[in-house]
């Protein structure tokens, strides 16, 4: 099963698929984009995706061609043109336009849509433990638009990695922010805490997901600024993003994270993973 790419109506083998060199995500990152899985040719949560990705195209003022339902069916183009029912990253983009590099808006830009579809093995929640590295977060001011301006992640991603961890906690001074890629939650006396929406994360769906899930479960959270301190004194840190669903970590700058909250994690897990196989039951396929 290889990899499929698909550029403004094109699809083919990823490894073969070019983007034009004006394309303005090359020159300048202007651009948008989401990721999500898809298991039985289902998009999981697609709805919340595509509201994230109109609001995030919207805020850089993209001129996106297509309304929601015609993004939808050039998803399932792709997702089709796979033609399996094992679990698969889907991923897109929009960049603003292809013109010549200047840096204001070309006249009468129209936006360029990127899709790629991979197969992928999803990590088993019951199993796996991050360790984590706490990560000064140098990005700019607008990490609730999804755009393609990664660097700080990728530097932060890079630097975990050569430390033999798998993910960053990000901080801002004292304050918590979020993971390179992933947000952050921690458990502390039974309740669950994660960073309030504004400015400095991205709304991860996610992360939305495991809060309703608590909501459903009788779990408390609260979503409010917490410290590094709160970090460290905390009974367990979860890590959230689309592409892995909720995992737990073992290890923050080297110690041992208590991991004492067992009981609460594993019943999120748990109405996370059966989320997840109902809303991707081969019946809902389109
Ligand atoms: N990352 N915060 C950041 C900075 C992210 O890049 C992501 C997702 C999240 C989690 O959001 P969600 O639950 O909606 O995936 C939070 C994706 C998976 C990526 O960049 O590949």
């Amino acid at each position: 099963m290889e990899a499929l790419g698909y550029y403004n109506g094109q699809i083919g083998l990823l490894k073969d698929m070019t983007v034009p060199m004006n394309d303005r995500a090359v020159y300048f990152g202007d651009g948008v984009y989401e990721a999500v899985l898809v298991k039985n040719r289902v998009i999981f949560s697609l709805e919340e995706h595509l509201n994230r990705f109109e609001r995030s195209y919207k805020a850089l003022r993209l001129n996106f061609p297509l309304t929601r339902e015609e993004l939808a069916a050039e998803l399932y183009k792709v997702v089709d043109a796979m033609d399996t029912d094992a679990t698969l990253l889907l991923y897109w983009q929009a960049s603003r336009a292809t013109a010549p590099r200047k840096h204001t808006f070309p006249e009468g830009a129209k936006a360029n849509l990127m899709i790629t579809l991979k197969p992928i093995t999803l990590k088993d929640m019951k199993t796996f433990r991050h360790k984590l590295i706490t990560w000064e977060d140098t990005r700019y001011l607008h990490c609730d638009i999804k755009t393609l301006n990664l660097i700080p992640s990728v530097m932060a991603a890079q630097a975990a990695e050569e430390k033999g961890c798998t993910e960053v906690v990000q901080h801002r001074g004292e304050r918590v922010t979020e993971g390179a890629h992933s947000n952050i939650v921690i458990v502390k006396d039974g309740r669950l805490i994660t960073a309030p929406l504004d400015n400095l994360i991205l709304p991860g769906i996610t992360r939305m997901h495991l809060l309703q899930l608590a909501k459903q479960c009788g779990i408390p959270y609260e979503e409010r600024i917490f410290t590094l301190d709160e970090l460290r004194a905390a009974d367990e840190i979860l890590v959230t993003s689309s592409s892995a669903l909720c995992l737990r970590a073992e290890e923050l700058d080297g110690a041992a994270v208590p991991q004492t909250a067992g009981a609460i994690v594993e019943t999120l897990q748990e109405a996370y993973r059966q989320k997840f196989e109902k809303e991707t039951d081969p019946a809902l396929r389109k």
